[in-house]
């Protein structure tokens, strides 16, 4: 038979499948990527090589995504997340590193990488191969699987760091009533469990009355269905709640602002159902409330201190509670929407390799 070099190489490739790792460009893969036609954003499964990656300090097998809310944004083009592209989408991503060209990682270490512009400007974790800088890498302990890491993702350090920036701003936690709202959500179910070992008195605020059963088994003390939320006019409401974590912005997070108690913190997620926020001084300037910005791009010792922390506080079972559903990439473009109507509970996870 004849062979090109091409195919030459090719086969060698084949019979020696590690030969050609941190220059696989002969090799394709799948990967899923955000294209933008008439200025709106799709994504779609596609094979790529190498080659479409670009080249950093760490090549890594990648073994787990996860789906976020700001994922299912980009995938369906309701936002525009993707700032060039084609980029490959997923703001998570878990896996080996097969090449390290630096200190910092060895060959075979496991590692997560959550936001840090992934899907935005930088190739993100739905494909099989990546191309990571070490500066956006942290290394997972042994203790814990690359599934549990995918489950904790973006949703869990985000969940951390507003309790870390409430904690810096005097929030006792212990015997306090926190509220969490958008709880049945990612960031919402990790900021349950991570309160309740903070020893607080959680409370729910979630639409779903069919997740009373989960939200239970986090560990809420009492569930508030927003529909039950009456739209009061006044400028202060009964104080009711130490603190709060917001992830859906809008009426709710206006309904926050004045029922916190005095000097206690409302940390700012999200706007799954808003970014709007209407609201008037008096909270403020009345009773000393705090509302505080969660934006998850902060220094990097901050983020490995969090991470450690969070490896070290959750437990096995914690996370396999928050695991909802595992799928794969070939399967993932079929999971979006729930996110974006809302009907997502806990987190959906991407079995990559
Ligand atoms: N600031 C940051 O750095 C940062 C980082 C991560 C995430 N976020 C943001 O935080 C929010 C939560 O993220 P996530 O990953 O937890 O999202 P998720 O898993 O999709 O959960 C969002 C939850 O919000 C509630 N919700 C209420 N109204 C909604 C609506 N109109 N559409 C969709 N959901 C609605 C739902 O919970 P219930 O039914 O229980 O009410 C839903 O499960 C998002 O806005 C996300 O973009 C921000």
């Amino acid at each position: 038979m004849k062979y090109s070099l091409i195919n030459l190489l090719k086969h060698i490739e084949y019979l020696y499948p590690n030969l050609f790792i941190g220059c696989l460009a002969l090799k394709e893969f799948l990967a899923y990527r955000i294209f933008e036609s008439n200025g709106r954003s799709s994504g779609r499964l596609e094979k790529i090589s190498s080659v479409d990656l670009g080249i950093n300090d760490l090549f890594v097998k990648v073994e787990y995504s996860a789906i976020n809310y700001k994922d299912a944004l980009a995938a369906t083009g309701q936002a525009q997340i993707a700032k060039k592209f084609p980029l490959i989408g997923g703001i998570d991503l878990i896996g080996t590193v097969l090449e390290s060209k630096t200190d910092k990682f060895r060959d075979g270490e496991k590692i997560i990488v959550t936001g840090s512009g992934l899907s935005e400007t930088l190739n993100g974790g739905y494909s099989e191969y990546a191309q990571i800088d070490s500066d956006l890498a942290f290394l997972i302990p042994e203790s814990i699987s690359t599934r549990l890491a995918a489950g904790i993702g973006t949703a869990g350090f985000t969940a951390a760091l507003a309790i870390y920036k409430m904690k810096i701003n005097k929030q006792k936690f212990s015997n306090e009533k926190i509220i969490v709202t958008g709880a049945t959500g990612g960031v919402g179910s990790f900021a349950i469990l991570l309160l309740n070992k903070a020893l607080s008195e959680v409370i729910a605020v979630s639409s779903k009355n069919n997740c009373i059963n989960y939200l239970d088994s986090l560990g809420v003390k009492d569930i508030i269905n927003p529909s039950d939320i009456k739209d009061n006019e006044s400028l202060l409401e009964k104080a009711l709640w130490h603190g709060a974590i917001d992830n859906i912005g809008g009426d709710i997070l206006s309904w926050l602002t004045r029922t916190v108690r005095p000097h206690g913190n409302i940390a700012s997620i999200g706007l799954a159902s808003s970014h709007d926020l209407n609201t008037n001084v008096m909270p403020l300037i009345l009773r000393g409330i705090n509302i505080l910005g969660i934006s998850t791009n902060i220094n990097r010792k901050i983020s490995e201190d969090l991470w450690k922390d969070i490896f070290c506080n959750l437990t096995n079972d914690d996370i396999e509670k928050v695991i909802t559903r595992e799928t794969s990439l070939k399967d993932l473009s079929n999971h979006f929407d729930r996110y974006i109507t809302g009907n997502n509970y806990g987190r959906t996870i991407i079995k990559i390799s």
